[in-house]
């Protein structure tokens, strides 16, 4: 196979290295071609557009296949836990015995979040979208830790402090929400069985932590830990990309998952599941309506950029929903609604045609919903899913000697240069 390949332009022949990645993936490497031609690429929507090599996450959309550092999703969800996952992202490998006590030290030191902090809470309208105020107090962060706004600080201490605030943040949040006192960490717990218990602890009666949903809730970290370069990663990094703080740049990337076309969507599914209930299942005018482009309906929780196939994530929470839900005594007639309609789905030729398939936030909200998670702090789960993702992509990018900052090209379509006219000679 060539590792060149050649333009032709205006008659001019030019020649552009291609770059080949460790699974086999080949890119025209164009970083030359407007010295050389003047021409710039377009690629709305960065469809065919690779921003960056890295080695954190292969994914292949067609096969349905996901690995972080070289490991399959399935693994991982299956024997791993989500600091353990968090650590093997950031730093690239297994972490040892040491490394992971360490990592885990660190995380449970550094949960709390500055009393001043905590008020900023109370000036929240207690309506207001959970995922408005984990954005704004990750980007506070900046004014407590000023180190972290010079590039060449220490990343690590901030990484840790990053991934255990950020769950004490969600559940105070949350707290604030429903009106009932915060409840401070805990450093005797793990993680996942931290942040259940300042969800769900009252002073009433103390949360009792069941192994199943601390396990649940794992996998569903994991499941969402990283994607390579989505929206919102995308947003990080290029946020980064300018030295602006390891928490400016996370904070950006947490409202780009906000969007109901990416990490909103996992609210949005529950919505369209109630009202297909509330049509008492009438699935066939639904699909119509999904089908039909001038109703902007889409069918929720399918579809995806890069998976061409059932995306492997969706398939593990598909099985977890099956067995946990029942586990856990968990009768939801939304369950019911979401088979049927997967199942309408993919004997339609519609969704065939297209390659839609189920993707991961399909089957997770009916999970959220089952172990107690409100619907409006779904998007803010998969945000602190997603947190050892956003990080190790910065990290990356910060420790690349050759880091320049992102800023695209356009082709300009606007007026071309006129005359400035006076307001009295406008009609
Ligand atoms: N329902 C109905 N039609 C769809 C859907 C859907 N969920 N997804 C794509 N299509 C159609 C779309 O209308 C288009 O049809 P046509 O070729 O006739 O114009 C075709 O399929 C290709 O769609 P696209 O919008 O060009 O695809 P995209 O790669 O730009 O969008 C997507 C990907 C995820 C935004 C889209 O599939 C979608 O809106 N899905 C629903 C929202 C959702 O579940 N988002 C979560 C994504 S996974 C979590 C994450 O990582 O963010």
């Amino acid at each position: 196979m060539s590792n060149t390949a050649t333009l032709i332009i205006d008659g001019k022949e030019i020649t552009l290295p291609i770059t080949t990645g460790s699974e086999g993936e080949r890119a025209l490497d164009i970083a030359r071609l407007r010295d050389e031609t003047g021409l710039v690429t377009l690629d709305s929507g960065y469809k065919n557009t690779g921003a960056t090599i890295s080695a954190i996450t292969f994914l292949d959309g067609e096969q349905g296949v996901l690995r972080y550092r070289g490991y399959p999703i399935e693994q991982l969800a299956e024997r791993s836990t989500f600091v353990e996952t968090s650590y093997l992202l950031i730093y690239g490998k297994l972490p040892s015995p040491a490394e992971l006590k360490t990592f885990s030290h660190n995380l449970t030191y550094h949960s709390m979040i500055h009393e001043d902090m905590r008020h900023f809470f109370d000036g929240f309208p207690s309506a207001g979208h959970p995922m408005a105020m984990l954005a704004s107090m990750v980007g506070s962060l900046s004014a407590y830790y000023p180190d972290s706004l010079d590039p060449n600080h220490d990343h690590d201490m901030h990484i840790a402090r990053l991934l255990s605030k950020v769950r004490t943040i969600a559940a105070f949040g949350y707290k604030r929400r429903i009106g009932q006192p915060i409840v401070y960490p805990k450093n005797s717990l793990s993680y996942c069985a931290n942040f259940l218990r300042m969800m769900f602890s009252v002073p009433a009666e103390p949360y009792e932590i069941d192994p199943e949903v601390v396990k649940a809730l794992n996998i569903l970290l994991i499941l969402h830990a990283d994607h390579e370069q989505n929206c919102s990663t995308s947003t990080v990094r290029l946020v980064g990309s300018s030295n602006a703080s390891l928490y400016a740049s996370i904070s950006a990337g947490i409202c780009a998952l906000w969007g109901p076309l990416h990490g909103g969507a996992n609210q949005a599914v529950m919505g369209m599941l109630r009202e297909i209930q509330a049509s008492g299942g009438n699935y066939k005018q639904f699909m119509a309506d999904v089908k039909d482009k001038k109703n902007n309906t889409r069918l929720m929780g399918f579809g995806h950029r890069v998976y061409k196939n059932y995306d492997p994530r969706a398939k593990i929470l598909k099985q977890m929903a099956d067995s946990l839900l029942p586990r856990l005594g968990v009768d939801d007639p939304l369950l019911d609604i979401a088979r049927n309609l997967e199942e309408i789905a993919l004997r339609d030729p519609y969704f065939v045609e297209r390659k839609l398939y189920p993707n991961v936030d399909f089957y997770s909200g009916l999970i959220y919903k089952a172990i107690k998670i409100p619907e409006d702090m779904f998007t803010v789960m998969f945000a602190l899913g997603r947190m050892p993702g956003w990080i190790a992509q910065w990290r990356e990018m910060m420790l690349d000697p050759k880091k320049v900052i992102g800023r695209p090209r356009q082709i300009y379509t606007g007026e071309t240069a006129r005359d400035y006219v006076s307001i009295e000679k406008r009609g």
